[in-house]
């Protein structure tokens, strides 16, 4: 059963096939010659939260292709925040999608603590992506009818009601919001709605938080608020952060900003941001 699976989802054959073509190759050497592609720094180093070798994504609309992800290879470390910035179109959201296991490269690989998300089940995806995974959207997508508290229980479905409460009010209070715990969203700013965003996404302690253009929405001090919830967020719990946006002074504030055009990373370079 797992066997078939993991050759329907074939990204595991596509990287051999990356490898030169040698029929004498052994597995063992052909992994071999993956692992040395690999940047030095990190050979001998320890494990990178994740790892993108190079990831394609192409999108089949009617007869047309449009390579969204053209050969992405990059690797983030625990407690790293990063930023990605790039024209519209050039494939930030759908690497996003990638790395937060919504959706698997046409080819190429992505490891997510060593494991192949490729080769991976739709429910290992979707069980992968409850646990490790927060994500916090520009529009905040939460739920108008429900109290602040109540949109941040949602993902906490299996968890008893007492206990949900609890740590609903406890990630409200992470992100400086326990006093409006019963406020329904009309009845906070943007930038607390986005705050209650965040606490969502923190309520089931994930190692990765994803933000697409969390400030696009946002005036400047509401935007400062946000970077200074997620910043916090990165240095005091080392939770791995990476922000999409359109603004430099937001990715200034990143520690390593990745710049994407026509589906590459096009530059990849330390901010000299001077927090810690
Ligand atoms: N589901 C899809 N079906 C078909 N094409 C898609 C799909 N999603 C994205 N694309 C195409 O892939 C390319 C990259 O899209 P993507 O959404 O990743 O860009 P982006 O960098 O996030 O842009 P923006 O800054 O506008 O949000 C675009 O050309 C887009 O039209
Ligand atoms: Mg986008």
């Amino acid at each position: 059963m797992a066997r078939k699976r993991r050759r329907r989802k074939s990204t595991a054959d596509t990287v051999v096939r990356q490898v030169p073509e040698d029929s004498s190759m052994t597995s063992r050497k052909r992994a071999r010659a993956r692992a040395d592609r690999r940047p030095a720094e990190r050979r001998s180093g320890s494990a990178p939260l994740l790892r993108l070798e190079e990831v394609t994504k192409t999108y089949q609309m009617g007869e047309v292709e449009v390579g969204a992800l053209q050969g992405v290879s990059l690797e983030i470390g625990k407690g790293e925040m990063v930023s990605i910035m790039g024209p519209s179109g050039s494939g930030k959201s759908t690497l996003m999608n990638i790395i937060g296991c919504l959706d698997v490269p046409t080819s190429g690989s992505y490891f997510l603590d060593e494991r192949d998300v490729g080769a991976l089940s739709d429910n290992r995806l979707a069980d992968i992506r409850g646990r490790q995974i927060g994500f916090v959207f520009q529009t905040y997508n939460l739920l108008p009818r429900m109290s602040a508290r109540a949109n941040v229980e949602l993902p906490l479905t299996y968890t008893s009601g007492r206990g949900r409460r609890r740590r609903a009010q406890e990630a409200l209070e992470r992100v400086g919001l326990a006093d409006r715990a019963s406020h329904k969203p009309t009845e906070l700013s943007g930038g607390q709605q986005q705050r209650v965003g965040i606490a969502r996404a923190l309520v089931k302690e994930p190692a990765i938080m994803l933000a697409d253009e969390p400030t696009g929405n946002l005036d400047s001090r509401s935007s400062e608020e946000i970077m200074d919830v997620l910043k916090s967020l990165n240095r005091d719990q080392r939770l791995t952060v990476i922000i999409v946006t359109h603004e430099e002074d937001i990715a200034a504030q990143t520690d390593r900003v990745i710049s994407m055009l026509d589906g590459k990373v096009v530059r990849d370079g330390r901010t000299s941001r001077q927090s810690r």
